[in-house]
C-alpha cells in the first residue's frame, strides 16, 4: 500500500462517487427504497456529505427476505447446486475483492475513518483470508454415521439453517460483511444483510461483487438502513431462521428478545468487551508494551476486542506506564488517507461525545491522567491519545467500554487477586496474559473467563480460530470450524433395517 500513488487514490475516489449504485441490492438487482427515504453518509474526517443511501425499512426487508426465501426453496438453482460449486463461487468472490482491494480500502477509510493502510493491509487481507477459508469448508461440511440401537441405520446431515439475517457494525464494515456471509454461504443459507447506517457503501458495493460472480439472484440481499427500522425488522421477522449480530451489548438484548417473541430464530451475538491484560514482572517488557498499546489504540480504540484494562505487576508498574506514555505520545493524528498518519477521526459526533464523557468521568474520579484527554483538530471526531495510570477497579473508565483511543493501566501484587479483578466483569469477549512462566501462563488460559486468551500477544485473531464471548460478550461464535457449525441445523435420519450387522 505504501507504493500507491496519490493519482491511484484520486482516481478510486472518483470511482466512488460516481461509479456505482448506492440502491438496495435484492434479487441481484438494484432498488429505491419503498418509502422514497434515503439517509446520508458522512465523512467522520471531515464532518463532510458524502453522498446519499437508499434508506431500507420494514417493507425493504419483507421484500429481501422474500426473494432469500424463494432462493432458499428446494429445487432452485442455489440448492441444487454443488457444494464445491458453493465454494468456488466464494473464491471467485475473493479474487473480484482482491481486484478491487484499492477502491475498497479507500472507500473504507473515507467511509469509516479508518487508516487508508489499515484498510487495505489488515481488514482487505483479513476479508480475502476469510472468503478463502469459508470456500475450501463448502464442500466438507458433512455428518456422521451413528451406531444406533436397535435394527436402525443412522445418519445425520448438516443443512442449512435457512434465510439469515445479519446486522453489522460500523467498525469493521467489510470484515464484519464477509465474516457473516462466508460462513452462511458455504453451509447454503441465504442472507439478507443490514450494514450499519455510517458505514454503507462497501456493503452496497459488494452487491456488484456478488452479481459478477454469479451468485443467483436472492442467495444475497443488502438493505442499508437504520438499526431501530431495518434492524428491527429483520430481528422481529417471522421468515428469517436466523440473526446474526455484531455490535453493542445493550442492541444484543433487544435482538434476542425480538427472536423470543417472534419465530424464536436462531441467534448469534458477537458483542462488547472490557478485556483484561495482564502484565507479570517477568514478560519482555518491550512487547508487552507493544502489544498493550497496539492492543488498545488499534482503529481508535473502536475494537470489541481492545485491551481496556491493563493490570501491570507492581514491581514494573512505574515503568510500564512510562513507557506506554511514550509510546502513546508519538500517535499522530489526521487525515486517514495520508500514509504519516497513525490514528484517524471516531465514527461520529454521539462516539465522540461518549468517549470525552468517559475521559472526564476517569478525572473526576482520581485516576491520574498522564496524556491526552480531550478532542484534537478543529474538524471531525478526533479524540488525543490518552492514558490514565493509578485506575482503580470501581471507575467508570475501568468498568465500561469506551470504544476509543483511552488506555487505562492498573496495579496489582498476586495472581489470585489479579485473576478475581480480571473476572470480575459482565463481559467476557478476551483476555491476555504475558509472562515467561509456562505454569503461569496456563493457570491464566484455564481461570479467565473469555472466548479468547493470548499468551505472550494481543489482537491475533484469523479464520481459523473460532471467535466470541463468554458472559454479555455473546453467544455462539465465529470463524474456524464452530463459526461454520453455526450456520447448519443437524438433522438425524434413522432407516429401519431387516438386520444390523455391525
Ligand atoms: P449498535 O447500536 O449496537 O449498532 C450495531 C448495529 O446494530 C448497527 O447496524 C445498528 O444500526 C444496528 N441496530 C441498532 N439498533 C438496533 C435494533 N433495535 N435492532 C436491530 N439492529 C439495531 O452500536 P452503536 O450504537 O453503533 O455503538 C454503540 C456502542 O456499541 C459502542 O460504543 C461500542 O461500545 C459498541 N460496539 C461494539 C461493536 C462490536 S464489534 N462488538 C461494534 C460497534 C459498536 P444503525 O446503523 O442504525 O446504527
Amino acid at each position: 500500500a505504501s507504493s500507491l500513488s496519490v493519482n491511484d487514490l484520486e482516481e478510486a475516489i472518483i470511482l466512488l462517487f460516481y461509479g456505482y449504485s448506492k440502491q438496495i441490492f435484492i434479487n441481484n438487482e438494484w432498488h429505491d427504497s419503498t418509502s422514497g427515504k434515503k439517509f446520508t453518509v458522512y465523512n467522520p474526517a471531515t464532518g463532510d456529505k458524502i453522498c446519499e443511501v437508499e434508506e431500507g425499512d420494514k417493507e425493504d426487508v419483507d421484500k429481501a427476505v422474500k426473494a432469500a426465501r424463494k432462493a432458499f426453496q428446494l429445487g432452485s438453482p442455489w440448492r441444487t447446486m454443488d457444494a464445491s460449486e458453493r465454494g468456488r463461487l466464494l473464491y471467485k468472490l475473493a479474487d473480484l475483492i482482491e481486484r478491487d482491494r484499492l477502491l475498497l480500502a479507500t472507500m473504507e477509510s473515507i467511509d469509516g475513518g479508518k487508516l487508508f493502510s489499515t484498510a487495505y493491509n489488515m481488514d482487505l487481507g483479513g476479508c480475502l483470508r476469510t472468503l478463502r477459508y469459508c470456500a475450501g469448508w463448502a464442500d466438507k461440511v458433512q455428518g456422521r454415521t451413528i451406531p444406533m440401537d436397535g435394527n436402525f441405520f443412522t445418519f445425520t446431515r448438516l443443512e442449512p439453517i435457512g434465510v439469515c439475517g445479519q446486522i453489522i457494525p460500523w467498525n469493521f464494515p467489510l470484515v464484519m460483511f464477509v465474516w457473516k456471509i462466508a460462513p452462511a454461504l458455504c453451509c447454503g443459507n441465504t442472507v439478507v444483510i443490514k450494514p450499519a447506517e455510517e458505514t454503507p457503501l462497501t456493503a452496497i458495493y459488494m452487491g456488484s461483487l456478488i452479481k459478477e460472480a454469479g451468485f443467483p439472484p436472492g442467495v444475497v440481499n443488502i438493505v442499508p438502513g437504520f438499526g431501530s427500522t431495518a434492524g428491527a425488522a429483520i430481528s422481529h421477522h417471522m421468515d428469517i431462521d436466523k440473526v446474526s449480530f455484531t455490535g453493542s451489548t445493550q442492541v444484543g438484548k433487544l435482538i434476542k428478545e425480538a427472536a423470543g417473541k417472534s419465530n424464536l430464530k436462531r441467534v448469534t451475538l458477537e458483542l462488547g468487551g472490557k478485556s483484561p491484560n495482564i502484565i507479570f514482572a517477568d514478560a519482555d517488557l518491550d512487547s508487552a508494551v507493544a502489544f498493550a498499546h497496539n492492543g488498545l489504540f488499534y482503529h481508535q480504540g473502536q475494537c470489541c476486542i481492545a485491551s481496556s484494562r491493563i493490570f501491570v505487576e507492581e514491581p514494573i508498574y512505574e515503568e510500564f506506564v512510562r513507557r506506554s506514555v511514550e509510546q502513546a505520545k508519538k500517535i499522530v493524528l489526521g487525515d486517514p488517507l495520508s500514509s504519516c498518519v497513525n490514528q484517524g477521526p471516531q465514527i461520529n459526533k454521539a462516539q465522540f461525545h461518549k468517549i470525552l464523557d468517559l475521559i472526564e468521568s476517569g478525572k473526576k474520579e482520581g485516576a491520574k491522567l498522564e496524556c491526552g484527554g480531550g478532542p484534537w483538530g478543529d474538524k471531525g471526531y478526533f479524540i488525543q491519545p490518552t492514558v490514565f495510570s493509578n485506575v482503580t477497579d470501581g471507575m467508570r473508565i475501568a468498568k465500561e467500554e469506551i470504544f476509543g483511543p483511552v488506555q487505562q493501566i492498573m496495579k496489582f501484587k498476586t495472581v489470585d487477586e489479579v485473576i478475581e479483578r480480571a473476572n470480575n466483569t459482565h463481559y467476557g469477549l478476551a483476555a491476555a496474559v504475558f509472562t515467561k512462566d509456562l505454569d503461569k501462563a496456563l493457570t491464566f488460559a484455564t481461570a479467565l473467563q473469555a472466548g479468547t486468551v493470548w499468551v505472550n500477544c494481543y489482537s491475533a485473531v484469523s479464520a481459523q480460530c473460532p471467535f466470541g464471548g463468554f458472559k454479555m460478550s455473546g453467544n455462539g461464535r465465529e470463524l474456524g470450524e464452530y463459526g461454520i457449525h453455526e450456520y447448519t441445523e443437524v438433522k438425524t435420519v434413522t432407516i429401519k433395517i431387516p438386520q444390523k450387522n455391525s
